[in-house]
């Protein structure tokens, strides 16, 4: 691993991508891997827009330079990735999976569950923004996590992985690296509290495991080419182990690292690594030539 790299302010790379080619199952052969890491596309564009509506009522309170203009470019960087996730949803529709009825409760999850509540001004509405600040450090925790796995899954390429896909894929978790341990910088200036650190990360997973299931499940049933899609955590774990999805061992090792009192997001991932990749991937390096 190496996080030596000099610091680098944090850009939003404009990317656009064509989906015309991608074929419903862009993991050839593989509905459940497709479908599983389709999931991206129905929770990131509700997720990472509720990052941004937090952050921006977060900024007025850091008293910071540095990491205030870290969070202004790490909400550049999630406002564009919401977008690009949301612009795979009307190809998804063309191929004959409608996302809408999962989405729809996403965005309810999002937006109603976990919104601005009415709370009277002072101390109900810190704590409420506190809760939602600590609870983006745990969701960062696991994108940076699989930001780094999605780097180095050569498998999906000797599988024949649509490029398109797997560009959208590698420029996202590649920022996710890049950007790491701003969420978590941010809670420990606000606030660093272990015991909302570990109550936050609790309520983090147990909604990314539960949604992340929901929606291979939809999926998997509303595939037009399957009669009886089906998703366990058989089918999980097995993909794990062929290194086309995370393993479930790593996954779980991940967790006493989260939860280590010596935690700090720059021992994961390798920030060189996720930069080399921005430096020839396909989709930044068209976003840079348009930005010059
Ligand atoms: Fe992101
Ligand atoms: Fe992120």
């Amino acid at each position: 691993m190496s996080n030596t790299q000099a610091r680098v302010p944090l850009k939003a790379r404009h990317v656009s991508f064509s989906w015309d080619g991608t074929p419903l199952h862009w993991v050839p052969g593989d509905p459940f891997t497709t479908h599983t890491i389709n999931v991206l596309h129905l929770l990131l564009p509700a997720g990472e827009r509720w990052f941004v509506r937090v952050y921006k009522q977060a900024l007025p309170l850091i008293r910071d330079d540095r990491l205030r203009e870290d969070v202004i470019g790490f909400i550049g960087q999630e406002a564009v990735h919401s977008q690009a996730h949301d612009e795979v949803l009307p190809h998804l529709r063309e191929l004959g999976l409608d996302p809408t009825p999962y989405t729809a409760q996403v965005d309810w999850f999002f937006e109603k569950l976990l919104g601005d509540r009415t709370l009277p001004p002072g101390r109900p509405r810190r704590w409420w923004l506190l809760e939602r600040v600590a609870l983006i450090a745990a969701i960062e925790h696991y994108t940076a996590f699989l930001g780094n796995w999605v780097l180095n899954a050569g498998e999906l390429d000797r599988r024949g992985a649509d490029p398109v896909m797997l560009d959208l894929l590698r420029w996202h978790g590649a920022e996710e690296v890049e950007h790491r341990s701003v969420a978590f910088e941010l809670f420990e200036h606000l606030d660093g509290s272990y015991r909302r650190r570990v109550r936050t990360w609790a309520t983090a997973f147990t909604a990314l495991v539960f949604l992340w299931q929901r929606g291979a499940r939809f999926f998997m049933a509303n595939d037009p080419t399957l009669t009886d899609g089906r998703a366990t955590f058989r089918d999980f774990y097995d993909r794990g182990r062929q290194g086309v999805l995370p393993g479930t061992g790593d996954m779980l090792r991940s967790i006493p690292r989260y939860l280590s009192r010596a935690y700090h997001p720059s021992q994961e991932g390798d920030t060189e690594q996720a930069l080399a990749y921005l430096a020839a991937s396909p989709a930044a390096t068209a976003a840079e030539r348009r930005a010059a």
